[in-house]
C-alpha cells in the first residue's frame, strides 16, 4: 500500500456509509465467482456504483489469444455505459491479494470520473482492503482536454 492509499477503516475522505461499501464489496465478490480465467487462474471481480444507485458487476474474461483478455473493471464500466449510466461514484475490486487496477483500467475509468473512489479488497482476507481515488492512482493522465488542445484549427 502506498501513501496515497488508506486502509478502508479510515472513512474521513470517503463518506460512503459502511453498509453501502460492504454491499459493493459483496457484489464484487459475487462477480468474481463468474470470472473466466483458464489461463491465469486469477479471478477478479468488480462492482461499479453509479449516481443512479445502480450497481454494475464485472469479472475478467480471458481468451486463448491472451491479449484479448478483458479486465473485470472494464467489463463493469462497459456494462454501465451500455445501460446508459456514465456517472460513476465508486468501484470495488476484489482479487487474491487485493490487486490495484491495471493502468489500462485506470485510464478507462478516468474517462468517466477521475475522482472515482476505488476500493481494493483481498478476496481471501476481506478485512485487508484499502481505498484511493482514481486521481491518486493515475495522476497527470491523458484526457479529453489534451485531445481538444492538440486539435488543428
Ligand atoms: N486483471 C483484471 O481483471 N483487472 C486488473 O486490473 C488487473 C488484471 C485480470 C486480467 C487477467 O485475466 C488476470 O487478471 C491476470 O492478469
Amino acid at each position: 500500500m502506498n501513501s496515497r492509499c488508506s486502509p478502508i477503516s479510515l472513512q474521513k475522505e470517503f463518506p460512503m456509509t459502511e453498509p453501502a461499501r460492504d454491499e459493493l464489496i459483496r457484489m464484487a465478490l459475487d462477480a468474481q465467482q463468474r470470472a473466466y480465467v483458464p489461463y491465469s487462474n486469477f479471478p477478479v471481480g468488480a462492482a461499479l456504483r453509479a449516481a443512479s444507485g445502480k450497481v454494475y458487476q464485472g469479472a475478467n474474461v480471458e481468451n486463448a489469444s491472451y491479449g484479448l483478455t478483458i479486465c473485470a473493471e472494464r467489463v463493469a464500466a462497459s456494462a454501465a455505459v451500455a445501460a446508459g449510466d456514465r456517472d460513476f461514484t465508486a468501484i470495488a475490486i476484489v482479487s487474491r491479494g487485493g490487486a490495484t487496477p491495471c493502468g489500462a483500467c485506470r485510464q478507462f475509468l478516468a474517462e468517466f470520473n477521475p475522482a472515482l473512489r476505488v476500493i481494493m479488497v483481498d478476496s481471501e482476507h476481506q478485512d485487508h482492503g484499502f481505498q484511493a481515488t482514481l486521481d491518486d492512482l493515475l495522476p497527470n493522465r491523458f484526457d479529453k482536454s489534451k485531445v481538444d488542445r492538440g486539435k488543428r484549427p
